[in-house]
């Protein structure tokens, strides 16, 4: 069966699908309609651009429907300005409210972080959400063990004596590992395949922008990623499945406080040639 199908009354012979396909696995000359090569199967990425790009709706990919790829609604994207408002003001929350995230949502964050970027479009992140805020505490709690070992591991001062204020502020009950914040979602990733690292925390980032579009509060959890994979217990916690390993966490929860006005941030370092 051919990896795709041309219907040749709707098919201009405009070559753009064979010119936007990623890998060059479609063979067009403009005597002729597109045709896979050969082995086609063999260096597909699955990317679907060959349909979404066709202005005629001419092409059937895998057999799937045209309707399977809905259109693209131009009146419904943001212009740069509303881009840049946005992405601007988005912050790194850290006061929680105690109401959860419903699970509809959580799972509409997650759908979303589908359409993240992957490298050769490999699709690997997977994703592991603490609801329950008891597990999240357990969680942190064990962050703070971990942070009690580097307080006096970490040959840097300065590093260590972060990790100590951390313990104390614990001890005082002041939550430093997750804010408070309900919920955890990690992404998770086997570990032998080259792009996974850039592909969790690009899918998390959609993840986290998209929960602010959603009135939700977000902040990494750097701590947790760092312990994730080098500390025991915590490992066994997160139950993550063998030869898999953390690369990004974020709390999540609805924030205490609204934000009012945009932070300044250093110029970009950037060298240009
Ligand atoms: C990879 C990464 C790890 C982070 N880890 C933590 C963390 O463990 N705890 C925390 O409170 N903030 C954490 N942050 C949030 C940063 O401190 C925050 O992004 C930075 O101060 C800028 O603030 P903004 O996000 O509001 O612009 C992390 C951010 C990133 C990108």
């Amino acid at each position: 069966m051919s990896l795709f199908k041309i219907d040749q009354e709707k098919c201009k012979r405009d070559g753009i699908c064979a010119r936007e396909c990623p890998t060059k696995i479609i063979d067009f000359t403009e005597d002729r309609f597109p045709t896979p090569v050969k082995n086609a199967e063999e260096y597909c990425l699955n990317c679907g651009h060959c349909v979404a790009v066709c202005p005629h709706g001419a092409l059937t990919f895998n057999n799937m429907l045209i309707d399977e790829y809905p259109l693209v609604q131009k009146d419904l994207l943001p212009n740069s300005e509303t881009i840049k408002q946005f992405l601007t003001s988005r912050r790194s929350i850290r006061n929680y409210q105690k109401q959860a995230v419903n699970h509809e949502l959580l799972a509409e964050l997650i759908d979303l972080g589908r359409f993240a970027p992957t490298g050769s479009n490999k699709q690997q992140v997977h994703w592991k959400v603490f609801e329950d805020s008891s597990k999240t505490h357990s969680l942190a709690s064990l962050v703070i063990d971990w942070a009690r070992i580097m307080a006096k591991k970490i040959p840097d001062e300065v590093a260590a004596k972060r990790m100590e204020r951390l313990v104390s502020s614990w001890e005082d009950g002041v939550d430093r590992i997750f804010h408070g914040a309900p919920h955890i979602i990690l992404t998770h990733a086997p570990s032998n395949l080259p792009s996974v690292p850039s592909d969790c925390v690009i899918a998390l980032t959609y993840l986290e922008l998209y929960a602010y579009s959603k009135g939700l509060g977000t902040c990494w959890a750097g701590y947790l990623t760092s312990a994730a994979n080098s500390y025991a217990p915590l490992t066994k916690a997160l139950g993550l499945p063998e030869g898999h390993k953390c690369y990004g966490a974020i709390m999540l929860g609805y924030p205490q406080f609204k934000y009012h006005r945009i932070p300044n941030r250093n110029a970009p370092l950037v060298s240009w040639s």
